[in-house]
């Protein structure tokens, strides 16, 4: 039977030949993909192919759904399927509650989103969640319903909309690796429903735990050892993170397909691309350190090939906060087309405390590159902590110690270290293990808390790598005034013990207000930000991720080429040192002596070679050919 004849019965009556030619030309070049990454998963048996079959049924249900304006960007998107990849884009990540109080709100604030050049906005998770702790959003109770102090999702779907006439794409969260212990499917493992057991990973006594943590290591040990709960009942609850967040069993055909549900379901809202959180932990298996399985990145592949069929222009970025070896195999076509740079983001600030480049620039050299189609994102710092997710043996070959580099960034961004401007928070400390992370805000951490001259310099500094290395740049919304760490989180319950809360202020009302008065902090970093992001918008060359490394023959001094198509490359030298730093006139004796300062707009003469203060950089446009 052909697979038209197959899925003739899915299609409803109402929907046009055009549409349900589309749906069966995408299945047809889907499918034997899909199909055969089920088999790998789960086998042949019969349970493996029913819920393939009702899989289909779902896509066709949901592809049947989507609104006509979602259908319309679907073909648009198909003819440019590099849109992210344009140096105009430029995205911003913030809490709708702390930002703007609720989803209408927010909309309020799409005039200044657009001033600020924004094409990409991603909402900190926005569902329904338990009401005192939810670690932000991330323990979701129901996908389908928006947390009620934030609006509806008609009001999301509304916003959506409203952004995409304004030339913003809306990102959220997909968490797709764990739910809330009060979500529907959560109670009803918990009351015994075995159907709903099955969607978790449950064990009636310690053994089966005991056995995983032999190679399983600890995420959150704040919250709890290990990566076990315990219920009331004495039963045992896999939970990686909180104890709240249970996560689900993807060896359970049927949690891929309700999952696959949800992430259609929010696909039809008008999501442009679906953040997947925690990537690595998706897929577990005994005596493994169940991280990055070859199965997690088969599930990946399979909601992959689930979107192509029913809603083909969501995207995926991909969170994966691990080793870099790891990050990059999430990032292809059949997988994520978008991801988290933690490696760049972790060595601006390595770079910033030690003024030295070194580590930087070998991870441009060596771990920028990206498969075609794909592309990073870059930024400065995340809602979450930062961790120092650089490679030991990479350090190694600069005769940097690891495991003493990390410890001493960690004890300088803590204002632990002599000298130190940083004012960050440590995040689960484990004394065990030597592990730590930071959080906190950009400022804070430049120095701008603790009044040092060079902070704002710091923070444009930093900024400058993140919107010149290509791929999406992101701003934590609030950054761009320089916005301090808000200590307030110790007196709130549930987030005292979760330090990240430092780095999430509310809005900050005053230091938007000043924005346009360069005397004051938030005035300096703001037009300084934003004459880079206009910068950078103008700059085709800065377009995708073409990258090739300059040796500046400084070890202060960051340097590399961004080449772009119509025979000139843009060269980026940046001084981290806090003193001014040349870059002699031999060092740059190979490119043209004139140059142009796409920062200044002047031409610039290379041939006596260049100062830089400290903290400064140039972008600098040559002829190369
Ligand atoms: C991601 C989020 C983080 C959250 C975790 C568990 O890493 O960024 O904030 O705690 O997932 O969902
Ligand atoms: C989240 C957490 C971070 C953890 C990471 C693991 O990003 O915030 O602390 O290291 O997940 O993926």
């Amino acid at each position: 039977m052909s697979l038209g004849t197959r899925l003739e019965a899915l299609r409803r009556q109402d929907t046009s030949e055009d549409d349900w030619a589309g749906f069966l030309r995408r299945t047809e070049a889907e499918l034997p993909r899909l199909t055969g990454l089920f088999r790998d998963l789960y086998g042949d048996g019969p349970d493996a192919s029913r819920e393939r079959e009702l899989l289909l049924a779902d896509a066709a249900d949901a592809w049947q759904d989507r609104p006509a304006d979602l259908r319309a960007l679907d073909a648009a998107r198909a003819e440019h399927p590099d849109w992210f990849q344009s140096n105009r884009m430029l995205g911003g990540v913030c809490y709708v509650d702390l930002y703007a109080g609720d989803l209408e709100r927010l909309r309020g604030r799409i005039p200044y989103l657009r001033e600020l050049g924004l094409t990409y906005l991603h909402l900190m998770p926005l569902f329904l969640a338990p009401e005192e702790n939810s670690d932000g959003g991330y323990a979701v109770s129901s996908y389908r319903d928006v947390n009620p102090a934030l609006g509806t999702m008609a009001d999301l779907r509304g916003l959506a909309a409203e952004l995409r006439e304004n030339g913003i794409s809306l990102v959220v969260d997909f968490i797709f690796n764990h739910t809330s212990n009060e979500h529907e499917w959560a109670r009803r493992a918990r009351a015994g429903d075995p159907e709903f057991e099955g969607f978790y990973w449950l064990f009636p006594d310690r053994e089966g735990p005991d056995a995983y943590e032999r190679t399983v290591r600890e995420i959150f040990p704040d919250d709890h050892p290990g990566s076990f709960v315990q219920l009331d009942d004495g039963r045992w609850v896999w939970a990686t993170f909180h104890s709240f967040q249970w996560d689900l069993n993807y060896r359970n055909p049927a949690v891929f397909r309700a999952m696959a549900r949800e992430m259609l379901f929010l696909a039809n809202q008008g999501v442009d691309v679906l953040r997947m959180d925690a990537v690595a932990f998706i897929w577990k298996e005994l005596g493994t350190t169940c991280e990055s399985l070859p199965q997690a990145h088969w599930l990946l592949q399979a909601f992959n090939a689930v979107c192509r069929i029913a809603a083909p222009s969501l995207l995926f970025k991909s969170e994966a906060i691990v080793h870099p070896d790891e990050v990059i195999q999430y990032i292809d076509p059949h997988e994520c087309r978008l991801s988290y740079n933690p490696l760049q983001m972790a060595l601006i600030w390595s770079s910033l405390a030690t003024r030295d480049v070194g580590l930087l620039s070998q991870a441009l050299e060596r771990r920028h590159a990206l498969p075609e189609g794909t592309a990073w994102v870059n930024y400065v710092r995340s809602h979450d902590d930062i961790g120092w997710t650089f490679a030991d043996e990479d350090a190694a070959e600069l005769g940097i110690d690891g495991h003493a580099h990390r410890r001493f960034l960690n004890s300088f961004f803590v204002n632990r270290f002599p000298g130190s401007y940083a004012r960050g928070v440590p995040f689960q400390d484990n004394p065990r293990t030597g592990d730590c992370r930071i959080s906190g805000t950009t400022a804070s951490l430049a120095g701008l808390e603790a009044g040092d001259d060079g902070a704002i310099g710091r923070i444009l500094l930093a900024h400058s790598i993140a919107l010149s290395t290509g791929g999406v740049p992101l701003l934590y919304l609030g950054d761009e005034v320089g916005q301090l760490n808000d200590y307030g989180y110790l007196d709130v319950p549930g987030h005292a013990e979760d330090s990240r809360w430092v780095g999430r202020p509310p809005y900050p009302a005053d230091r938007y207000a000043e924005r346009e008065d360069p005397a004051t902090d938030a005035g300096a970093v703001f037009q300084g930000l934003r004459a880079l992001i206009r910068a950078r918008a103008a700059t085709p060359e800065f377009a995708g991720g073409r990258l090739v490394p300059f040796a500046t023959n400084n070890s202060h001094v960051l340097g590399y080429q961004r080449p772009g198509d119509a025979g000139t490359a843009v060269v980026v030298l940046a001084n981290f040192a806090d003193d001014p730093q040349s870059v002699t006139p031999r060092t740059l004796s190979g490119l043209p002596a004139s140059a142009e300062d796409i920062l200044a707009g002047t031409p610039v003469d290379l041939s006596g070679g260049l100062v830089l203060p400290a903290h400064t950089f140039r972008w600098l446009r040559v002829r190369v050919r």
